[in-house]
């Protein structure tokens, strides 16, 4: 199997995956499972928490607020979605925007490894404390239970199944919505993914 067709079948399983208690919610109010999207190529990787309801509507990962500031943000540093690959840790919405519990989190996360495998990332980028979490377990770093508070903006060579990788945790762009510092603070550290474009290639 190449790797769309790896992906294609995550998408298969998702979409059927009868025992979530999002499945329900979902069909009920014909949401999409947002499945990752960008390049199967991509050198950066960048993992979200949940699908918030414009992604659920549209089935595309960061399609709302969040997803417009940090669309701003790649452009900041000449990225595009093009070069990236942009998924999530869980792949239904959760009800109200809440934020997905830990069953939900085991049972989706599965399917973020695979991708990450499929794609072997040099840099993955978490947006926000779950993912920041999951993948600090994952990779056995002892800080995971520092707060995002303590761990934004900062870079952690480890490995993970399929080779060396360097996590960089940031704030949620969902955090710098409405406090303009909080937007500076995340704008601030996004000036480090700066470093690892030199080999996926900027925009011209
Ligand atoms: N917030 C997330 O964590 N992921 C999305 O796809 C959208 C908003």
């Amino acid at each position: 199997m190449n790797k769309k067709e790896e992906i294609e079948k995550i998408r298969k399983e998702i979409l059927n995956l009868k025992k979530s208690p999002l499945y329900k919610y979902r069909t009920d109010n014909n949401y999409f499972s947002v499945i990752g999207k960008g390049s199967l190529d991509a050198k950066i990787v960048f993992v979200g928490e949940a699908p918030g309801e414009k992604e659920a509507l549209s089935g595309i990962p960061f399609c709302g607020r969040s997803g417009k500031l940090l669309d701003e943000m790649l452009l900041s540093v000449k990225l595009s979605r093009e070069k990236i690959y942009i998924t999530n840790l869980v792949n239904d919405r959760p009800q109200d925007n809440r934020d997905p519990t830990k069953k939900e989190i085991k049972l989706y996360s599965k399917f973020l490894d695979r991708q990450l495998e499929i794609i072997q990332p040099k840099v993955i980028i978490m947006l926000g404390r779950l993912s920041m979490n999951y993948l600090f377990e994952k990779a056995g770093i002892k800080q995971k239970l520092e707060s995002i508070g303590e761990m934004h903006g900062k870079i952690f060579k480890t490995r993970l199944s399929y080779g060396e990788v360097i996590l960089l945790p940031l704030y949620h762009p969902a955090y710098a919505l409405y406090n303009p510092n909080n937007k500076k603070v995340l704008f601030d550290d996004f000036k480090k993914v700066k470093k690892f474009i030199g080999d996926v290639g900027r925009e011209k």
